[in-house]
């Protein structure tokens, strides 16, 4: 199991240092997959400040999020709120759900974006995660590359924490990979990613 108590005071304490640690717009690869897609149901597990989940308010997405750290929820509530939006953002962490209602019902999207997290409790994330798709829905995984633990510009430092594609497809059995690929990318994410890493971009899907 994650020691998920300290986790959440690492992330909380980092929060409160400052704000829009990865930058205010949202994931490109995320972005991409929002804007191919018809708005439906979306969960953002480890959301942090909100990026994403604003972005996918703008575009008539119904947003589900959740994360470790008050700080975050709280910023991210405060700016659905200036957008005139609804968000449902509690805290929780994987591999667990909260247990509010909308939670509980399917979603068309599913979208981890750099939550990187030891090897046991990931599996068992992307598989409670993997459950919780609609038939039909979309599994998104954003995260560094194993190799990126090289690099000591951005990302966790140890490849405990970082899956190859091959990986990421072995814990979502049962779903169709429509992408498992590593690539090298320049970040331009605020102060926390920016500059050039290599990432997994994974894509798969819960057959109809
Ligand atoms: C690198 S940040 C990325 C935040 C956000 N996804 C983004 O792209 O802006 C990782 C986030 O994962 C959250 N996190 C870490 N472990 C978690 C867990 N077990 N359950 C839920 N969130 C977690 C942290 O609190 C932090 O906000």
């Amino acid at each position: 199991m994650n020691d998920a108590l300290g986790e959440a005071g690492l992330w909380e304490s980092r929060y409160q240092s400052g704000e829009d640690l990865f930058g205010a717009k949202p994931n490109a690869f995320f972005l991409e997959a929002l804007q191919a897609r018809p708005p439906g149901r979306l969960l953002l597990p480890g959301e942090g400040e909100g990026r994403n989940a604003l972005a996918a308010l703008r575009l008539g997405w119904e947003v589900c999020a959740f994360d470790l750290s008050p700080t975050a929820r709280d910023r991210a509530r405060i700016r659905a709120e200036a957008l005139g939006k609804t968000l449902s953002y509690e805290l929780g962490a994987l591999p667990e759900l909260p247990e509010a209602v909308p939670f509980s019902e399917p979603f068309d999207l599913i979208a981890v974006i750099f939550v990187h997290l030891p090897a046991a409790v990931r599996r068992a994330a992307h598989q409670a995660l993997a459950a919780r798709l609609a038939p039909g829905g979309t599994l998104l995984i954003q995260s560094f590359a194993p190799k990126q633990a090289a690099n000591p510009s951005m990302g966790p430092n140890s490849t405990a924490r970082l899956a190859s594609p091959g990986t990421l497809a072995r814990d979502c059995r049962g779903l169709e990979v429509l992408r498992a690929q590593e690539r090298e990318v320049v970040l331009d994410e605020g102060p926390l990613h920016t500059g050039p890493a290599s990432v997994v971009e994974f894509l798969a899907q819960r057959p109809r």
